[in-house]
């Protein structure tokens, strides 16, 4: 077993690149059987547990949503927040009840929690009846560890690996956007988060891999890809790459729409904003998350740059990308946030006018710098501060959106609305959710719509029929 070391970053001496194909032999060996998956994270997760039903599908198995029915039940989890660890607690105990009257029962663990040495603690002192715990880096063994299947627990975490996985087959969500990963890590050690420790150090794909899978996927008939990456625009760094010139590459494939996650501000170059600026198919819509508007909190928390720059690097994108829509993350009530570091934070969202926003209460995060930061700001306080925000944030969302309002604009169908199954729903270039009344053979396609009502999270719009 290895376990992660949660203070040590260590120095990559050694690169992999590792080409996995399921073994031919792996095939079907659990047809009749089902499973259940739950994906509690980011991107990243939801990519990865397309990762794993590949493989869960390539063993036979066929997905279900009533636990009840699973043979295998698969918990991706996320941990950037303290009470997530709660949550998936209190489902082990669910599965520990199913399992004990189901005799062909698996639970199989993995996702950031997996890669948290108390977290493991916790799983083999109060829940031996798990059956797999799996890290972030090695889910590629998950069909080797189903077929072994040990009796006793298997914890197989791999922490800081140095391995870059290519050629990872993915049983998609989604038949016309795709994500995919261009980078795994990150090495910005921001102070609140545990990201760093739990998915390791940044490590990037080849460029020609990444090329390559944006064609095949070109070729299946997909009209969007979005670049995954904790830190994406830092991707290259350690292989001599520039994320400019992969973004260029990426463009030439001729793939209708590109977009890419999480950008960094310290990372931003103007060659990219350049690359996006040149190339009509790299959406105008650039997540830069800014965290807090103070420059003292900032250089707490580890972000490399002041309220100042970040705002010159927006208004530079502002200027150079034709209509950019630009979203943030912001955390409040950082330890010591005071309502002048805080007053700063919403001076900057009105400087900015985002068209969306993330907020977040700081969670302390055991084994993170901040953690050990004295925070004298109640919980109350932080309530009230995040409420504030949320109204200063939603008021320029909406101000955003109210500008297309009566537009027409070019809108990728994605399928049918959640919310009302007789309307579809899609994504403007900036990113804005339209809820869309047309014919149901659009999906797949971008097409024209003509906006007709907007709000704060959604616009609403009609198909104009061009055919
Ligand atoms: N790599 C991305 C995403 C990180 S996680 C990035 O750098 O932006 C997504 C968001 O969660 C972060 O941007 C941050 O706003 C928030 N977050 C991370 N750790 C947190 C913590 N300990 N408490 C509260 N919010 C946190
Ligand atoms: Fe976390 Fe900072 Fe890395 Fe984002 S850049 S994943 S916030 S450490
Ligand atoms: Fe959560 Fe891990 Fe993503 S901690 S936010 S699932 S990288």
């Amino acid at each position: 077993m290895h376990l992660p070391d949660l203070n040590v970053a260590k120095d990559r001496t050694k690169k992999e690149n590792i080409y996995i194909d399921l073994n031919e032999n792996y095939n079907k060996v659990f047809s009749n059987k089902k499973y259940f998956l739950r994906t509690y994270g980011c991107q990243m997760n939801v990519h990865d547990s397309e990762q794993i039903r590949h493989y869960l599908e390539t063993l036979g198995l066929k997905s279900t949503d009533k636990i009840e029915e699973a043979n295998i039940v698969v918990l991706n989890t996320c941990a950037i927040r303290e009470n997530a660890r709660d949550k998936v607690v209190g489902f082990l105990g669910k599965c520990k009840y199913l399992k004990k009257n189901h005799e062909d029962f698996k639970i199989i663990l993995t996702g950031c929690m997996s890669e948290q040495p108390d977290f493991i603690e916790l799983i083999q002192k109060k829940h031996p009846y798990v059956d797999v715990v799996i890290g972030t880096h090695n889910i590629h063994q998950l069909p080797k560890l189903l077929i072994n299947n040990n009796p006793k627990q298997d914890i197989e975490v791999y922490s800081n690996s140095d391995e870059v996985i290519e050629n990872i087959q993915y049983a998609r969500d989604s038949k016309i956007s795709a994500w995919v990963n261009i980078m795994f890590g990150c090495d910005k050690f921001c102070t609140y988060c545990i990201v760093p420790y739990t998915r390791g150090r940044e490590r990037s794909r080849k460029p020609e891999e990444i090329i390559k899978e944006v064609k095949d996927l070109k070729k299946n008939g997909y009209k969007e890809v979005t670049l995954l990456g904790q830190n994406v625009n830092a991707y290259g760094k350690d292989i001599g790459e520039k994320f400019s010139d992969l973004l260029e590459k990426v463009a030439q494939t001729g793939i209708e729409r590109i977009r890419f996650v999480t950008s960094h501000p310290w990372n931003f170059t103007d060659e990219m904003i350049d690359v996006i600026a040149k190339y009509k198919n790299i959406m105008p819509y650039i997540h830069l998350p800014i965290q807090s508007g103070s420059n003292e909190i900032l250089k707490r928390m580890n972000r490399r740059y002041t309220k100042e720059e970040y705002l010159e690097l927006f208004n530079k994108m502002k200027k150079k990308i034709n209509n950019v829509s630009i979203t943030t993350d912001i955390i409040v009530g950082f330890p010591g946030e005071t309502d002048k570091d805080f007053q700063e934070t919403l001076d900057v969202v009105r400087k900015c006018e985002f068209d969306g926003a993330y907020t977040f209460i700081f969670s302390p995060r055991e084994g993170t710098p901040a953690a050990k930061m004295k925070d004298n700001i109640s919980l109350k306080e932080k309530e009230k501060r995040l409420h504030e925000l949320n109204e200063v944030v939603n008021y320029y969302a909406n101000k955003s959106n109210q500008k297309l309002l009566n537009k027409t604009l070019d809108v990728l169908v994605t399928g049918v609305s959640d919310k009302d199954n007789n309307k579809l729903c899609g994504y403007t270039e900036g990113m804005k959710l339209v809820n869309i009344s047309g014919p149901k053979d659009i999906i797949g396609s971008i097409v024209k719509i003509k906006i007709t009502d907007a709000k704060s999270f959604s616009l609403d719009g009609e198909y104009v029929d061009e055919r």
